[in-house]
């Protein structure tokens, strides 16, 4: 996959490429990164890239036409789906994640500032939030967005690993996990865990994932695949089906 990311601070996505999952997608092929300073499509003297707001107000608001030329530029080359990182976006969740890892190209657009010129969004595909707090801009949206997909890539996470357990991909919250040692300061590993008993230790995890969402986040459970075995463990810990906790 190629992701193309729009921002005036690409110094801000160094490091993150650098490191982990999102260094290893890039080393193997898997993931092409190429970060483009949106000044660069700025005009006149002072490569002005904001202005003030029509009918006044506090801040700037980016120009629509560094961001629009930098936009036609990118996509002339690769036809990328174009992906606005705004809060008043619609929320960003492992499901879009999973879809976004099928496509051939990405460009992650980043805002600045109060806001950019309205007129930009007709040349977005879609606006995606990462949460219901506003940033100083979308480049820490954009990398949480391309890690999300990143791990998603084939290959990327090894043979070993598997993101189908992930918290959210069953569409509950991941179980608890341990490892060594089987006794930390007092605190011991589950006696299931260490019985060898595989069909126990399933048993075991699904039940944990399904109290630990009932009780952080009970609004998944309304759009969770449950069987009637999961039901009845989650009756008998006060949830009432269809409402949604
Ligand atoms: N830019 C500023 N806040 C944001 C948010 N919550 N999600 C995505 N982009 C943003």
């Amino acid at each position: 996959m190629r992701v193309h990311v729009l921002t005036l601070f690409p110094e801000m996505f160094g490091s993150p490429l650098a490191a982990g999952v999102l260094r290893r997608a890039r080393e193997l092929g898997t993931l092409e990164v190429w970060v483009h300073q949106l000044r660069d499509y700025a005009g006149g003297r002072h490569l002005q890239v904001d202005d003030t707001p029509y009918g006044g107000g506090q801040g700037m608001v980016m120009k629509p036409e560094p961001l629009v030329a930098a936009i036609e530029h990118v996509a002339a080359a690769d036809a990328p789906r174009r992906i606005l990182l705004s809060p008043q976006g619609i929320a960003f969740s492992h499901e879009r994640a999973r879809s976004l890892a099928c496509e051939r190209a990405l460009l992650l657009i980043c805002g600045r500032y109060e806001g950019l010129d309205e007129r930009v969004k007709a040349h977005v595909d879609e606006e995606l939030s990462i949460g219901d707090y506003v940033l100083s801009g979308g480049e820490l949206a954009a990398l949480v967005v391309l890690d999300a997909i990143a791990r998603l890539l084939p290959g990327v996470l090894g043979n070993a690993a598997s993101p189908a357990d992930d918290s959210f991909a069953t569409g509950l919250l991941e179980h608890p996990q341990y490892t060594r040692p089987e006794d930390f300061r007092g605190a011991r590993v589950p006696d299931v865990l260490l019985s060898g008993e595989h069909a126990a230790i399933a048993r075991w995890r699904r039940q944990q994932s399904l109290r630990l969402t009932l009780e952080r986040r009970p609004d998944l459970l309304a759009h969770a695949p449950l069987d009637a075995t999961d039901r009845a463990f989650l009756r008998k810990l006060g949830w009432r089906d269809g409402d949604g906790g």
